[in-house]
C-alpha cells in the first residue's frame, strides 16, 4: 500500500460494501516481488534486473532461475539448475497416445492446452499445490517439458516423426533441434537462430499481472494441481488480445502485403482509425505500457540480426512494419492514445524467418511464459494472506420471478 492505493480490505471489511472495477484498470490483486513496470517510462525489471541487460548478458534459464529464486545464479547454482531441467526434457511415452488423439489440423494452442492439463495425470509426486517440494518439481518438469511438447504438437501437425530431447544442447538449441531437425539428416544448430530463440523465450518469461498470469493465479487459488493452474495460463494466452497478438500481427501483415504492400499501408491505416471497422493495428497498443514497449526495441534488434544472418535484409513484412510504425508514431490518433509498439510486433517476423510456422507463434509464447506463470503461483501460495480469488459482481438481471409451468411460458 503506497500514497496511490487503497486498502479496501480496510476501508470495508466485511460491510458488504465493494467496488466495480470491469477490465480490473484500477485494481491490484496481490503484492509481488517478481517483475516491475513502469508503463509511463517504459521500464521493464524481472526482480530488480533491466530487461535488456538480462537479454544481453544471461541466457533464458538464468533468467528461469532469477524469476523462480530471486536472484540470479552463480556458476555452480546455474550448472545445477540447468543439469535439473535437462534431466526432466522428456516425456512420458503415453503422452505420444494422448497426442496422436487430436486432429493433426488442430490449432496447437487447443492441443497444448491439452497436454499441459494432462501432464497432471502423469506426475503424481508434483501435484501437490501445497506442498513446496511438489510446486518445486511441477516447476522444473514444465520448463523443462514445454519445448518437447510444443516441438511434437508441431511434428504431429506436419505428420512427421517425434525428435527426441538431445541434451547436450542448450534450451533454445534443444528446441530447434526438436522442431528442424528429421532422422534422416544431421542437424546443426545455427548460433544466431539460437540466441534468436533464446532472446524471445527470455522476453516473453513475465510480465506481472496479466491476463493469463491472472487466471493462473485465480486458478491456483482453489488448490488445484500446478499442471491444471499453467493449462489455465495457456488457454488464456491464446486470445488475440493477449498471446495470440503476434500471430493476429503477422496475419495483419501477410493480409496488408496481398493488398498490395507499403504502398496499401495508408488505407489501411485509415481503416485502423475507423471506429467502425473494428480493426486494430496488432502489435500495438498495451494496457500498461504508455510508452515504447522495451520488449519491442530488443525484438527488432534480433530482427535485423536473424534476417541478415539468413540473407532476408529485404523481408517485405519487415519494411511493411518498420512503415507502419513509423507512420504510427507520427500519427495523431496513436500519439494521444499512447499506442507503442509491443512486443508482438516485431516477435512474428523473427519467428517466421526461423522457420516456425505462424499458428505455433503463440505456443511459443506460452513455453516462455510457463516460468513467469510458476514463479507467480508459487509466490502467491507461499504467501500467508492468500485466499482463493471470488471477485463479486453488480447483478442486472431479472427479479425474483415464479416458475410459469411450460405450457403457460
Ligand atoms: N489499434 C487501434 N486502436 C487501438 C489499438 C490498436 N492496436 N489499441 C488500442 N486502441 C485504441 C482503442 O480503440 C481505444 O480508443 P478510444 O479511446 O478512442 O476508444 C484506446 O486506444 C484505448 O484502447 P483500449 O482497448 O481501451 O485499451 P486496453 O488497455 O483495454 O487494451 C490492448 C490494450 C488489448 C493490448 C489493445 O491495445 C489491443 O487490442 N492491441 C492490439 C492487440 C495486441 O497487440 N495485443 C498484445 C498485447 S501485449 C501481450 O499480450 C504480449
Amino acid at each position: 500500500v503506497g500514497p496511490d492505493v487503497i486498502d479496501i480490505r480496510k476501508l470495508y471489511g466485511q460491510t458488504g460494501k465493494f467496488t466495480y472495477d470491469p477490465g480490473f484498470l484500477s485494481t491490484a490483486s496481490c503484492n509481488s516481488k517478481i517483475t516491475y513496470i513502469d508503463g509511463d517510462k517504459g521500464e521493464l525489471l524481472y526482480r530488480g534486473y533491466p530487461i535488456e541487460q538480462l537479454a544481453t548478458n544471461c541466457d533464458f534459464l538464468e533468467t528461469c532461475y532469477l524469476l523462480l529464486n530471486g536472484d540470479l545464479p552463480n556458476q555452480s547454482q546455474k550448472d545445477e539448475f540447468v543439469n535439473r531441467v535437462t534431466n526432466h526434457t522428456m516425456v512420458n511415452e503415453q503422452m505420444q497416445f494422448f497426442l496422436r488423439g487430436f486432429r493433426r489440423d488442430a490449432h496447437p494452442m487447443a492441443v497444448l492446452t491439452g497436454l499441459v492439463g494432462a501432464l497432471s495425470a502423469f506426475y503424481h509426486d508434483s501435484t501437490d499445490i501445497n506442498n513446496p517440494e511438489h510446486r518445486k518439481v511441477a516447476a522444473i518438469r514444465l520448463i523443462a517439458k514445454m519445448p518437447t511438447l510444443v516441438a511434437m504438437a508441431y511434428k504431429y501437425s506436419i505428420g512427421q516423426p517425434f525428435i527426441y530431447p538431445k541434451n547436450d544442447l542448450s534450451y533454445a538449441g534443444n528446441f530447434l533441434r526438436m522442431m528442424f531437425a528429421t532422422p534422416c539428416e544431421e542437424y546443426k544448430v545455427n548460433p544466431v537462430l539460437e540466441r534468436a530463440m533464446d532472446r524471445i523465450f527470455t522476453l516473453h518469461a513475465d510480465h506481472e499481472q496479466n491476463a493469463s498470469t491472472s487466471t493462473v493465479r485465480l486458478c491456483g487459488s482453489s488448490g488445484t494441481n500446478p499442471f491444471a493452474a499453467i493449462a489455465a495460463g495457456v488457454a488464456c494466452l491464446w486470445g488475440p488480445a493477449h498471446g495470440g497478438a503476434n500471430e493476429a500481427c503477422l496475419n495483419m501483415l501477410e493480409e496488408i502485403q496481398a493488398m498490395g504492400g507499403i504502398s496499401k499501408v495508408g488505407e489501411f491505416m485509415e481503416k485502423v482509425k475507423d471506429k467502425n471497422s473494428g480493426v486494430r493495428l496488432m502489435g500495438f497498443g498495451h494496457r500498461v505500457y504508455k510508452n515504447y514497449d522495451p520488449r519491442a526495441k530488443l525484438m527488432q534488434e534480433t530482427c535485423n540480426e536473424v534476417l541478415a544472418e539468413l540473407g532476408l535484409e529485404n523481408d517485405p513484412l519487415f519494411a511493411l512494419a518498420k512503415k507502419l510504425e513509423q507512420i504510427a508514431l507520427e500519427d495523431d490518433y496513436f500519439v494521444q492514445r499512447k499506442l507503442y509498439p509491443n512486443v508482438d510486433f516485431y516477435s512474428g517476423i523473427v519467428q517466421r524467418a526461423i522457420g516456425i510456422p505462424v499458428p505455433l507463434f503463440t505456443a511459443i509464447f506460452a513455453l516462455a511464459r510457463t516460468v513467469g506463470w510458476i514463479a507467480q503461483l508459487d509466490e502467491m501460495i507461499g504467501d500467508p494472506e492468500y485466499k482463493i480469488g471470488r471477485p463479486r459482481q453488480l447483478f442486472v438481471g431479472a427479479e425474483k420471478r415464479d416458475v410459469a409451468p411450460i405450457a403457460k411460458r
